[in-house]
């Protein structure tokens, strides 16, 4: 999937030359702890569930798979980093895989709240995880890039349209936070293309849209329920899925020497969020 998959099996030697300018994430992630608690104090838990049960059906699986999916504790993923050498980037990438639990533990809280238990393994996240497991960090970048990049229109539409005020909050929580994950994602994928042939990078990029493209296509058979749940309709899903990483896509690999993009304006999170048009 990239251009050195030979070195990405060592998991030490893909990611470029060590990235400068991650403070702005550590940053960015120490501050957004505060963001988060108030997302979180505005959403009452302890309201009855009012979702219909075929759809709540569909939310129940849906959560279980984003439950499990986000509950790693990165720790290969930050040795890969490690070894890249830049101690900034590895601080904001740990404060990272925090986020992401705390995602796995809303769609806990989410599952509590559907009258619905957790699972213990399903085997595409087993498939997914050790599939990680052999790429070097630059790879396993990428793969979240397309992962992120296909469930961000859910995760809107969770925040927006979900049938039930509690998992609405959820999806604004989870979707606060993913719309900065995309661009902390593309900046040091960027630094990690830096000096990669052009010809090489359209390459990459060609694989790397087959590679969305298959995500989307799982994520629309898996969620779907879910997605209709929302008001989503499979097809939109999955082309605005597949164009949203086309645009990151374009971004790392169209101008992989450009500076840092930096956290998401206040009005891609309102976006991101609906949080200009909430409806509690
Ligand atoms: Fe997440
Ligand atoms: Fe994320």
């Amino acid at each position: 999937m990239t251009s050195n998959d030979a070195s990405d099996t060592t998991g030490t030697s893909d990611a470029g030359p060590a990235p400068a300018g991650f403070t702005v994430w550590v940053e960015h992630f120490v501050a957004n702890r505060a963001t988060q608690l108030a997302m979180e104090r505005e959403v009452d838990w302890g309201a009855p569930c009012t979702v219909a049960p075929a759809a709540r059906a569909a939310l129940v699986r849906s959560f279980q798979r984003f439950e499990l999916g986000e509950d790693g504790d990165g720790a290969r993923l930050l040795a890969k980093a490690r070894r890249a050498g830049d101690p900034v980037y590895v601080e904001a990438l740990q404060r990272l895989v925090v986020e992401e639990q705390r995602h796995s533990a809303l769609f806990r809280r989410g599952l509590e709240h559907l009258g619905a238990p957790r699972l213990d393994e399903h085997w595409s996240d087993a498939v997914f995880t050790r599939l990680r497991r052999l790429l070097g960090l630059r790879t396993e970048l990428a793969l979240f890039l397309v992962a992120e990049s296909v469930a961000m229109d859910y995760f809107t539409a969770l925040a927006t349209r979900a049938p039930d005020p509690v998992l609405r909050g959820i999806g604004r929580r989870v979707a606060s936070d993913e719309v900065h994950h995309l661009r902390f994602q593309a900046d040091r994928l960027r630094q990690g293309f830096a000096g990669v042939p052009r010809v090489v990078r359209a390459g990459v990029g060609v694989l790397w849209t087959v590679v969305a493209a298959g995500a989307a296509t799982v994520l629309v058979v898996d969620h779907g329920g879910a997605l209709r749940a929302c008001g989503l309709r499979r097809g939109r899903v999955w082309l605005d899925g597949t164009r949203r990483f086309a645009a990151q896509a374009r971004l790392v690999l169209g101008t992989p020497e450009a500076g840092m993009l930096g956290p998401a304006p206040a009005e891609a999170v309102v976006a991101a969020t609906g949080a200009g048009g909430r409806r509690g």
